[in-house]
């Protein structure tokens, strides 16, 4: 067998595998700059904040005194003890560092969880719209992501009822995100209480995604750990802590899986960065949390002008989002086809924002997200460049 195409013949599970639209769109962005033109990125998931001084510092200090060797595969102990603390601290939820497991991002945490927890067939439950990678980690493993399509009456998230009603006999795990990508919406407390109440009479999982906690505007989330110690929570340094490139995040699982999921992160990943490791632990001091408290006014402020700016474009923002850094609008106003009009936005006006197609199958063309991730001043020229954008399509 000598063809190299018939040789290097993608895997079965690749036909289920899209692209992530948001990267696409970054890179023919790339492509709008490197002609010439000035573009706003309102498309990645990112902030444009640095990481901050003190876990710099902290980074630099590891590197010239700690031997840079793997770490366990569960993470270094004093990260997980710091872990445990800030539930113990900032949610009133004891957590024993035991629980606490260190992983590679949370996209490592949501592998290893769908990993150890899903076969080829079983089914999650995921709102759609939701991130898309949650899909396609369940697909790599052969297992079958659902979406349940939600809206405004929930404010985008899962309910215990519609779980109810989407259920199957092959349903394993129910995942929600709070603050939710795209959507930047909670779940309520009361509402996680239902969807343990439901994973535990169906003998299945709840799994919550709580990457975007620290981000919340007007109101402090609580955590699905209050739950029960039997929730799986998936958190991240990437975003309140502003360290996406350092590839570090962390899970609290139940005590039944701590082993189960040291073994299978041993294989897949021998440890998470030990450098990220010794940098994170200066992440909860106080000078770190003053500089990050900061940073979270500042992307208020950005996002109580963005939604009444767009607003006035003829988006619809039919709920507010609470947190992440997101907005996700609805532009069938606008146009018939959200995939077409930001690509157009981009070439024609240079501003960046990504299709709603990337998240899901719920009505994707009439949606697009917004990310506040630039200062209020590029926000400005955005929504001028994209007002001139559509006086000239009219
Ligand atoms: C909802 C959600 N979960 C997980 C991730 C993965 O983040 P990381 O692997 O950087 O922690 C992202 C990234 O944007 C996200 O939006």
């Amino acid at each position: 067998m000598n063809d190299v195409a018939e040789r290097l013949r993608a895997a079965a599970r690749m036909a289920h595998i899209e692209p992530f639209e948001v990267m696409e769109i970054q890179t023919l962005a790339r492509e709008v700059e490197a002609r010439g033109r000035d573009v706003v990125h309102l498309e990645i998931g990112e902030p444009d904040f640095r990481t901050p001084r003190p876990v710099v510092e902290a980074a630099k200090r590891a590197l010239d005194s700690e031997p840079m060797f793997y770490t366990s595969a569960l993470g270094l102990q004093p990260l997980r003890e710091a872990i445990a603390r800030v539930y113990a601290q900032r949610y009133r939820v004891e957590v024993p560092a035991s629980r606490v497991i260190v992983t590679a991002g949370s996209s490592a945490a949501l592998l290893l969880a769908f990993g150890v927890l899903l076969d080829p067939g079983d089914e999650v439950l995921l709102a759609d719209p939701g991130y898309p990678c949650n899909r396609n980690f369940a697909r790599t493993l052969g297992a079958v992501p659902r979406g349940v399509p939600v809206g405004a009456a929930t404010r985008y998230q899962l309910t215990a009822e519609l779980a109810r009603r989407h259920w199957s006999p092959a349903t394993r795990m129910v995942m929600v995100a709070s603050p939710s990508n795209p959507t930047g919406t909670l779940v309520t407390p009361d509402e996680v209480a239902s969807l343990a109440a439901l994973t535990r009479e169906k003998g299945a999982a709840l799994l919550a995604d709580e990457i975007y906690h620290g981000l919340t505007y007007g109101l402090d989330a609580r955590t699905a750990a209050e739950a029960g110690d039997d929730v799986l929570v998936i958190n991240s340094f990437s975003k309140y802590f502003q360290m996406t490139g350092w590839r570090l995040g962390w899970m609290l699982v139940p005590p039944e899986l701590v082993r189960r999921i040291e073994v299978l992160a041993q294989n897949l990943f021998i440890s998470p960065s030990t450098v990220a490791q010794h940098a994170a632990l200066a992440c909860f001091a106080p000078e770190t949390i003053a500089i990050l408290e900061e940073r979270r006014a500042e992307l208020d402020a950005r996002r109580r002008f963005l939604v009444p700016a767009l607003e006035s474009l003829g988006f619809g923002v039919p709920v507010v989002p609470q947190g992440a850094f997101y907005v996700y609008a609805d532009c069938s106003r606008l146009t018939p086809d959200s995939f077409a009009f930001a690509r157009e936005l981009l070439v024609e006006a240079g501003v960046a924002m990504t299709p709603g197609k990337d998240f899901g199958a719920n009505e994707p063309e009439r949606h697009v997200r917004i990310a506040y991730t630039q200062p209020i001043a590029r926000l400005e020229e955005a929504v001028a460049r994209i007002r001139r954008f559509l006086a000239r399509k009219s």
